[in-house]
């Protein structure tokens, strides 16, 4: 049988791996697809220097591509959101079957594109979105298909996980931590997505989901980044048995949805706690099977690779199959997507790590308690501080029961007031992560 060809927009990082990835290992590609997958044309910016090109057709114009009669996948490597979506919907138009990698467009028009690849009868997948290499969309939507979710956490983005592993390990500073990720190329071209929280918002939306049914809901996440963390927050956390990690986390409660993407601490004997550096793990919680892990490489050329043929594999098997019975883009029938209220922030209910710096004086713990008291926040763990050399201004830590996140803004916003405290509160959110 003749083979699939596939035109690929984009011959970045991840467009090179993916040709490799398909010339390397053709033979066993094939032997699982049943035909052979070739990139028969590729558009991009520039020649690329790292991949071998022989035999493919190149251009710079991607709409050659999309528009290419031969083609019978587009492969969306560009990234970016107005051209990506402009293309992938003119490749749906023309009846090709769609694979990306592009978080940031599934996160964002989803739902727009899934619609127009319904109505088209053809395939837009899209593996490689999320956490890279871990084949994290296919566990969920398919592995986990008998299962409840009831929650999901994720250190889904390897940029802020280097760097809090170096300010932890090697006490490093946040900018020589992000200049490093950036040199070993794995932040983000505005590496703001990375550390604002943006990017693992963007995989938390197409990660809950699949989970919960629900439609794709970008801006309705709760989204903080890690540029508040310090290297003492790291230390003191490290200190009451507790690791720093940027978490994505998702959990399915009576009221709604939970849906929010921070900085947590989480004890430090979950597994989830070990995960180090740039790679990614993902911890999912269903009702029948318990916790189960995901781990790997989140980012890089052959990893993202790995994903981006894995979903070659799965449109080639499926070309010839009725639309119908396709596996669905948000793993429920879209007809049955539910429409489960999103919870607003004051609404989620965590423990907290508090850090305060306030003067060593009688009275201001005493003043910190009663308004914890008041407000029904039961303390769990509280560590007062030596001074620093020459400063007159105590760290008081203190890790709280779980609280509503409204009860808890309410508490820090009179604990600022206190005359005796000097800075303001720097809060953490805590999860345990046990089932
Ligand atoms: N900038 C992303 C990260 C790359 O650091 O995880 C993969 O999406």
């Amino acid at each position: 049988m003749k083979p699939v060809n596939v035109g690929l927009l984009g011959l970045g990082t991840v467009g090179g791996g993916t040709v490799n990835v398909l010339r390397r290992n053709a033979h066993e590609i094939t032997r699982r697809a049943g035909r052979g997958i070739r990139v028969s044309c590729a558009a991009a910016r520039d020649r690329p220097r790292d991949c071998n090109v022989e035999g493919i057709r190149f251009s710079r114009d991607p709409y050659s591509v999309v528009d290419d009669p031969d083609v019978q996948i587009v492969v969306e490597l560009i990234g970016g959101v107005e051209l990506a979506r402009e293309l992938i919907l003119r490749a749906i138009a023309n009846g090709r079957h769609v694979v990306t990698a592009n978080k940031a467009l599934i996160a964002r028009h989803g739902n727009e594109l899934f619609a127009a690849a319904r109505a088209r009868g053809v395939m837009v997948a899209f593996e490689a979105a999320v956490a890279g290499g871990i084949p994290i969309i296919k566990a969920i939507r398919e592995g986990l298909a008998g299962n409840r979710i009831e929650w999901l956490a994720g250190i889904i983005n390897g940029t802020c996980n280097y760097m809090l592993s170096a300010m932890r390990e090697e006490g490093r500073e946040f900018d020589e931590a992000l200049a490093e990720a950036q040199r070993l190329g794995y932040a983000e071209a505005d590496p703001a997505f990375d550390v604002d929280g943006i990017d693992a918002a963007h995989k938390l939306t197409i990660l809950a989901s699949i989970a919960f049914g629900i439609p794709l809901q970008f801006d309705r996440l709760h989204v903080e980044g890690i540029r508040y963390i310090t290297r003492t927050d790291v230390v003191y956390a490290e200190e009451l048995g507790y690791r720093i990690k940027h978490l994505g986390f998702a959990r399915a409660t009576a009221q709604g949805i939970e849906l929010r993407v921070h900085p947590t601490l989480i004890p430090h004997r979950r597994l989830i706690a070990n995960v180090d550096g740039v790679m990614n793990a993902v911890l999912v919680n269903g009702d029948a099977v318990g916790p189960t892990l995901y781990y790997g490489a989140g980012a890089g050329a052959e990893p993202t690779a790995s994903a981006v043929v894995a979903d070659l594999v799965d449109v080639v098997r499926v070309l010839t199959s009725d639309p119908e019975n396709r596996v669905p883009h948000l793993a429920f029938q879209p007809d049955a997507l539910a429409d489960t209220p999103i919870l607003p922030m004051e609404a989620v209910e965590t423990a907290y790590y508090l850090r305060l710096q306030a003067l060593d004086q009688p009275g201001v713990l005493a003043d910190v308690t009663r308004i914890l008291g008041e407000r029904g926040i039961s303390i769990e763990a509280m560590v007062q501080k030596e001074p620093a050399e020459g400063q007159d201004d105590v760290s008081v830590i203190l890790l709280t029961h779980r609280v509503r996140e409204g009860q808890m803004n309410d508490a820090i916003q009179h604990i600022e007031r206190l005359q005796s405290v000097t800075a303001p509160v720097t809060r953490i959110r805590v999860e345990g992560l046990g089932r």
